[in-house]
């Protein structure tokens, strides 16, 4: 079996196995993480955004496999600048593009990547054989994986990501290439993995997938994250979504928006003519600043009400905030 020191095991099953604080991606002019904060529950946990959201840049400098040039990010307690090759024993990752050996064939390949991991040979082949059992690849495991199509890869890639039984996996876009039933099938193969105790973090464009199969969801956009909580929770419109209508001079609307901006998520903002704008705010958990603020700054609060919301529409929303953006 893999060599997996007690300390990791203990840190990756804590509550919450991955923090990320302010992290920033950059990629010369472009900002793939802008201050990227997230905490994620031992859950199976949706990574939802847009392409280009920064989903794949989170889960590779979470690996270690990028250096941000701020924050940090805890994996079990581990660092991801320093301590990511004991990250790994650990964890899984299944990547977004091609990245098996095509000239092997897929049972030299998982029980190869099981060695790796610390197996015997003999281990690592019976365990290769269980992990392509479970992910449904039957004879064509003997067949040159260059012969495969994009369903069978991403099946193998699957294997080789949990051959050596990780706490954590990180699956990119895992239903990418594949057609309704392999979609399916792979979904049913992450909520397994999901109720065996295992932290799952997936990323999708696709809301109904993560949905599906996530109890927690994270949207991210432009690098930034845009709303987190449970699946049920966000579907249902229950975690202190407000709307806010606020009239005054349209500089001093923008102070306070700025202000708010410091307390709270704003996560959308229109502006009804000069004199008034509506704002979408969540997490207020001080409900008293809101006014406080406001009087501070010559504005007049015209509504401030719950606002239900469904996943879908928040989904949306941070489309429509990557277009106001433009970038
Ligand atoms: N190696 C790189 N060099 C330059 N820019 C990059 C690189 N990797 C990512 N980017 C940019 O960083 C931003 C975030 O990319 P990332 O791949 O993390 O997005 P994503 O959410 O995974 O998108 P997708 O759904 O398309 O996979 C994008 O603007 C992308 O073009
Ligand atoms: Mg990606």
């Amino acid at each position: 079996m893999p060599r997996i020191s007690d300390a990791s095991v203990r840190e990756l099953t804590s509550d919450h196995p991955l923090e990320a604080q302010r992290v920033t991606v950059r990629f010369g002019q472009v900002t793939a993480l802008d201050g990227f904060t997230a905490s994620i529950p031992r859950e199976s946990v949706g990574l939802l955004g847009p392409n280009g959201a920064g989903k794949s840049t989170f889960i590779k400098a979470s690996l270690g496999l990028l250096q941000p040039e701020a924050g940090s990010i805890l994996v079990g307690g581990l660092d991801s600048r320093s301590q990511s090759l004991r990250i790994r024993d650990n964890v899984g990752y299944m990547p977004e593009h091609d990245c098996l050996i095509s000239s092997l064939n897929a049972v030299e390949l998982v029980s190869y990547m099981a060695q790796i991991s610390g197996m015997t040979p003999r281990d690592a082949m019976q365990r290769g054989h269980e992990v392509l059992d479970f992910v449904g690849l039957g004879e064509e495991r003997y067949r040159l994986i260059k012969s495969y199509s994009t369903g069978m890869k991403q099946r193998v890639k699957l294997a080789q990501a949990i051959v050596h039984d990780p706490s954590l996996l990180f699956l990119d876009e895992p239903t990418s290439g594949m057609d309704p039933q392999g979609r399916e099938e792979m979904l049913d193969l992450i909520r397994r993995i999901g109720l065996a105790d295992k932290t799952v973090v997936v990323s999708s464009h696709i809301l109904q997938e993560v949905e599906r199969v996530c109890d927690y969801i994270v949207i991210i956009s432009n690098g930034r994250l845009i709303r987190a909580g449970k699946t049920q929770s966000l579907v249902a419109g229950e975690e202190g979504v407000h709307t806010l209508t606020v009239r005054g001079d349209v500089r001093a609307i923008e102070s306070y928006v700025r202000s708010m901006e410091e307390i709270c998520n704003v996560l959308e903002r229109k502006n009804e003519g000069d004199m008034q704008a509506s704002l979408l705010v969540s997490g207020c958990e001080d409900g008293k600043a809101i006014f406080r603020l406001a009087s501070e700054r010559g504005i007049q609060i015209r509504s401030y009400r719950p606002e239900k919301l469904d996943l879908e529409e928040v989904f949306l929303r941070s489309f429509e905030g990557e277009s106001k953006d433009g970038n």
